[in-house]
């Protein structure tokens, strides 16, 4: 019986589907009869509420006369039941009543602080990233928010761009499985329950590509690497049911993107059939102007409209200028319709017009916002999000002897840094410390304190103690690393080294001889060269979130085995910028590093990074074997299937992501030296053994050519599987056929 009343409802539920969507396109249409032009406009000026993430612009009253007029559509920055239920009451004082959507930056968490993006990013782990968007939309949406700008999809090889934590790193097959389990987190299989929020694939597009990693820098590429590189995320994130799209500050190919009609008409809502709502960037119409692509705001009004940008976030150009550009017939009055039925489609399918406060539930968000299973659940992501780098003489885990540990540096009993930027609801006082998480762990060990200096190290007076404290342990764990305002959004840095003092810091602890653990935090990649090359052990820990200290403690003594491995790449200087693992070969590569004359090299500085792509160590190993493809021929339209042993050759049970790359020999376009094409991951316990395998089809093996078709070229391809983008342990070669 059960069985036949799921086939039935499988069978039913496309039908039902449509008819719902069929019955909201009928209220829509009426609606839209009822509205005046002004109205119209109304629905596509966004507002932010009493706290901003931009520019400042009017004053909160002014706002408030505008909602009750009926000239705002939605809100930012608005958050929880009481106040979310403030401003929807004045919205339902307009003629038509029509509900506002509250949106808002939960980005990494809203009352429980997760990872920040880049962090979850290392831990490859697709279900655990999910559940992380999960609870950050079940908290959310129990506080009244409709709609998370998140995930940030922007693909980036460039640290010096501070928004590289924002995002899931440099590969784009990588940031495409993220940016859709992320929305399914945010969103589950359909909107309209009060536990999911409207996801934002933002922002659209390549903004990630700034010239000299500096934020809102133009972007410069070419179609093919547009295709190639960064949109396919945004595709992943539409493709995974992504309700809204946010277009970006940068121009792309000297076009803002904001009134880039190429982008947001011909491949969004043309080519791609993108339904849902554009939203603009903080005031992004309005700097079409600054731009010089835009001679004043009503001109920048009607370009954006014109190209696409469906909702003016803090612009002020839509509610000034819009109407008189349909009057004057700049914009046509169906782009102006259309633009206002994909906002009203979206307030219908979260049933805001049956029931405008129905997000909006005082004992929903007490207990959402109170439930300990999501800190038990950030606690998890974070500790799968730790990345290993280094662990000469097994200094980790911490020794069961240790009984004396010195906790050194300035951010060992930090609440703030671990939280990193875009914090939302986060109380400090919740947040674990590393020194807290490692004092709850040590059991009977003596566990000392010397903070050293102040977070970010400007200047150091506490050096003394410090070396005094590291003298009379018998290991050092040094916390160190960026503040959480050193990166995010505005957050470029010409050098990423690790601030202030910290190397004299690291250095003078070192010199004391004892074994000295860094747990390094960060936004992003930082270059740490003496530190690599003398501590005993590194855990990067990104920013962690609420539960950072218990994970990081969870990690260094073993509770955890390590799995995490790094979604960029570490470079060893900034010379080497912008660096990723997806190389080309050049007509002049480098074979032997002892020889680089003429060849595509430095005089100054190996090729290679400091850390690559893929790479995170366990406290076991892994040993692979007997790899084997069922035929090293392929012909258009077959798959094959690259199979290959991994056994846990170490004392520890231990998770392990392995990871497939391909190299195209000889191609149309020059293909990268490796890509990331698939990966998995293998937890198994000491000795155990299993045989895994990847299917290889097509488009496995596929790619945009210049004429921007996605397709494989038949020929010689290596097939590659390894522990990290530097440590492949087998290659196999595929011929693919002509027919
Ligand atoms: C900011 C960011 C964007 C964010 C928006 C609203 O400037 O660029 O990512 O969603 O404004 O806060």
């Amino acid at each position: 019986m059960m069985k036949l009343r799921h086939l039935l409802a499988a069978a039913l539920l496309p039908s039902f589907a449509f008819a719902q969507d069929a019955q909201i396109d009928r209220k829509v249409n009426e609606l839209l009869k009822k509205m005046t032009l002004e109205e119209k406009v109304g629905q596509l000026h966004q507002l932010s509420g009493r706290q901003f993430t931009g520019p400042e612009s009017s004053k909160f009253a002014d706002k408030l006369a505008d909602i009750r007029a009926g000239k705002v559509g939605s809100m930012l920055n608005v958050k929880g039941v009481a106040e979310t239920r403030e401003i929807q009451a004045l919205a339902l004082q307009s003629r038509l009543r029509i509900p506002l959507l509250f949106s808002l930056d939960v980005i990494h968490g809203y009352k429980t602080t997760f990872p920040v993006p880049l962090g979850e990013a290392a831990s490859w782990d697709l279900e655990a990233i999910e559940q992380g968007a999960r609870v950050a939309a079940i908290e959310a949406a129990a506080s009244g928010i409709h709609w998370t700008f998140a995930p940030m999809v922007d693909i980036s090889r460039d640290p010096r761009w501070g928004r590289v934590m924002e995002g899931a790193g440099e590969d784009t097959y990588l940031g495409s499985q993220i940016a859709r389990a992320r929305v399914k987190g945010f969103q589950t299989s359909k909107l309209g329950g009060t536990d999911a929020i409207m996801a934002t694939a933002k922002h659209f597009a390549a903004y990630g590509a700034a010239i000299a990693g500096r934020d809102y820098n133009a972007v410069d590429m070419s179609e093919q690497q547009l295709h190639e590189v960064y949109l396919p995320p945004f595709k992943a994130a539409l493709d995974a049911g992504a309700a809204t799209f946010m277009n970006s500050f940068n121009t792309l190919n000297g076009i803002p993107a904001t009134g880039s009609a190429h982008l947001q008409r011909d491949i969004l809502k043309g080519e791609w059939k993108f339904k849902g709502l554009v939203v603009s960037d903080w005031a992004s119409i309005k700097e079409m102007v600054p731009h010089g692509y835009a001679a004043d705001l009503a001109d920048a009004a009607t370009r954006a409209l014109n190209a696409g940008s469906d909702i003016d976030m803090e612009g002020y150009a839509y509610t000034k200028h819009l109407a008189d550009a349909v009057k004057s017939g700049k914009v046509q009055a169906k782009l102006l319709d259309d633009a206002v039925r994909r906002v009203l489609v979206k307030k219908f399918e979260l049933g805001l017009f049956d029931d405008p406060y129905r997000f909006s539930d005082a004992a929903r968000e007490q207990a959402a916002l109170n439930d300990p299973k999501h800190r038990e659940i950030a606690r998890d992501v974070a500790r799968k999000s730790m990345v290993l780098l280094k662990n000469d003489n097994n200094a980790l885990p911490l020794a069961a002897g240790a009984k004396r540990i010195a906790v050194i540096g300035p951010l060992a009993d930090s609440k703030r840094d671990l939280e990193g930027g875009w914090v939302v609801q986060g109380e400090r006082a919740d947040v674990v410390s590393i020194l807290e998480g490692i004092r709850r762990r040590a059991g009977s060990a003596t566990v000392t304190h010397a903070a050293a200096c102040a977070p970010g190290c400007a200047t150091m007076d506490g050096l003394d103690a410090a070396v005094a404290a590291a003298k009379d342990a018998d290991v050092v764990v040094l916390a160190i690393g960026e503040t959480w305002d050193m990166s995010g959004e505005a957050k470029s840095r010409t050098d990423i080294g690790v601030p202030g003092q910290q190397n004299k810091l690291f250095e003078a602890i070192k010199a004391t001889g004892k074994p000295v653990v860094v747990v390094m935090l960060a936004g992003r990649p930082l270059i740490f060269n003496t530190i690599a090359d003398q501590a005993d052990a590194i855990l990067y820990a990104w920013f962690p979130g609420t539960e950072g200290g218990n994970a990081v403690a969870d990690v260094l003594f073993g509770d955890y085995n390590p799995s995490g491995k790094l979604p960029v790449t570490f470079p060893r200087n900034m010379g080497q910028l912008p660096l990723s693992y997806a190389q080309y070969s050049t007509g002049r590569p480098v074979l032997d590093e002892k020889n680089i004359v003429y060849k595509s090299a430095y005089i100054d500085s190996v090729n290679t990074p400091r850390y690559a792509f893929g790479h995170g160590l366990s406290y076991t190993s892994f040993r692979y074997s007997g790899a084997s493809l069922s035929s090293n021929t392929m012909r258009p339209g077959q798959s094959i299937t690259l199979s290959f042993d991994i056994a846990n050759s170490g004392k520890a049970a231990g998770t392990e992501t392995v990871q497939l790359y391909i190299r195209d020999l000889v191609s149309s376009v020059v293909r990268p030296l490796k890509e990331l094409k698939g990966f998995q991951q293998v937890r198994l316990q000491p000795g155990e053994q299993r045989r895994i395998s990847f299917t290889i089809d097509r488009n496995t093996l596929s790619f945009f050519n210049t004429q921007l078709k996605w397709g494989a070229e038949p020929g010689d391809f290596k097939l590659m599987v390894g522990s990290a983008s530097d440590d492949i342990r087998a290659e196999l070669p595929l011929r693919l056929l002509e027919k």
